[in-house]
């Protein structure tokens, strides 16, 4: 930029970038963003993948703001806040949903966030890399459980358990003393176990998976929770639920006249995500009560291939980049 008779060069990070709708993201040099009032910009230390990395690359949330950065998952250091800023200062250790919108997410040296958004500081014993994967499967796993309302002992089955959003539902599900039927193969199920499951059915099995969990909960379930997002998976399986069961789902609409037939409730998980939900996680993970089902630990540079992968809906745990 030419200001006077001097030129300013614009300063540049490392950034995952998308330039045009449909494109191959590239790691390459971005802009690097200036905090403006109410912002806080943070220098990131590691990023969470989650699937909505993949979707709104590829234009799920429609057209959107190219070039663009993804992730939304993020941890680091406070560098710089902006004008009206009093909650945050440099220095201060951070994790959160740490993005100013879809299209400037985390995959990059440096990010913006809200100071009034989903971010908080990092627990004594929590690390930028276990931080990073918390904020949208765990807190997601969170509010879904508390949303169900069940009592200890009731029996919650899990579909699509092995992936993020899973590995902390489980968990959550068995802290609170419920029954916890999940999906997993026979490769995945002890790791499963591990995390509280009590039972697991195999949905890479030939036998249906209704017949799967009548066979370990002849007694039934009082709720499901999907997160798979795929009618015809979930459909069948509504005829394990009883006369006011509850169905969730965290990726798909379920049409309320299809629930009020049966005498269920529940629908599409739609809760939005609070700093203070973030914190008391942080706080479960730094106290050894909840852990991080971490899968992959992978450098910045393999953001591309990541993100191709992230869309699929089959990850295994959580995968995080980190960021030098
Ligand atoms: N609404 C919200 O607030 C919210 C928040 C977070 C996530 N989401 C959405 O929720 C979904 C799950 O998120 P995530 O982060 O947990 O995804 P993920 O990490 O990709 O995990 C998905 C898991 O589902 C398993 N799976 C796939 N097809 C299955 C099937 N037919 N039956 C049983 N299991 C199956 C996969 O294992 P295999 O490969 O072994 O089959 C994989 O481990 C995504 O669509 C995501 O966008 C929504």
């Amino acid at each position: 930029m030419v200001r006077g008779n001097r030129i300013r060069r614009e300063k540049l990070m490392k950034a995952v970038v998308v330039k045009e709708a449909g494109g191959r993201a590239e790691l390459t040099e971005f802009p690097t963003p200036e905090p403006g009032p109410g912002q806080i910009r943070v220098r990131l230390a590691a990023a969470g993948v989650n699937p909505v990395d993949g979707k709104t690359a590829s234009g799920a949330y429609g057209e959107g703001s190219y070039p663009f950065v993804p992730g939304t998952d993020g941890a680091g250091t406070v560098d710089r806040v902006g004008p009206e800023v009093t909650s945050f200062s440099p220095g201060d250790q951070v994790f959160g949903r740490l993005q100013l919108a879809r299209w400037r997410g985390t995959y990059a040296e440096y990010t913006l966030v809200p100071a009034d958004g989903v971010i908080a500081r990092l627990p004594p014993g929590l690390d930028f890399v276990t931080a990073a994967a918390l904020p949208v499967a765990g807190v997601t796993a969170m509010g879904v459980l508390e949303e169900l309302g069940l009592e200890p002992g009731a029996a919650l089955f899990v579909l699509g358990a092995t992936g993020g959003v899973g590995g902390f539902l489980t968990q959550f599900a068995a802290l609170a003393g419920m029954v916890v039927v999940v999906t997993a193969d026979s490769t995945l199920a002890p790791r499963m176990q591990a995390l509280g499951a009590t039972h697991t059915v195999d949905h890479h099995s030939s036998e249906p998976l209704l017949n799967q969990v009548r066979a370990v909960r002849p007694g039934g379930i009082d709720a499901l929770v999907d997160l798979v997002g795929d009618p015809s998976t979930l459909l069948p399986l509504l005829e394990l639920l009883p006369l006011g069961g509850v169905v969730l789902s965290i990726a798909q609409e379920i049409e309320p006249e299809l629930l009020g037939a049966r005498g269920l409730s529940g629908g599409r998980y739609r809760r939005q995500p609070t700093a203070e939900m973030l914190e008391e996680l942080g706080r479960l993970v730094a106290e050894g009560r909840v852990k991080v089902p971490l899968e992959r630990i992978l450098p910045l540079s393999q953001g591309p291939e990541v993100l191709a992968e992230s869309t699929g809906g089959h990850l295994h745990g959580k995968t995080v980049l980190t960021i030098p």
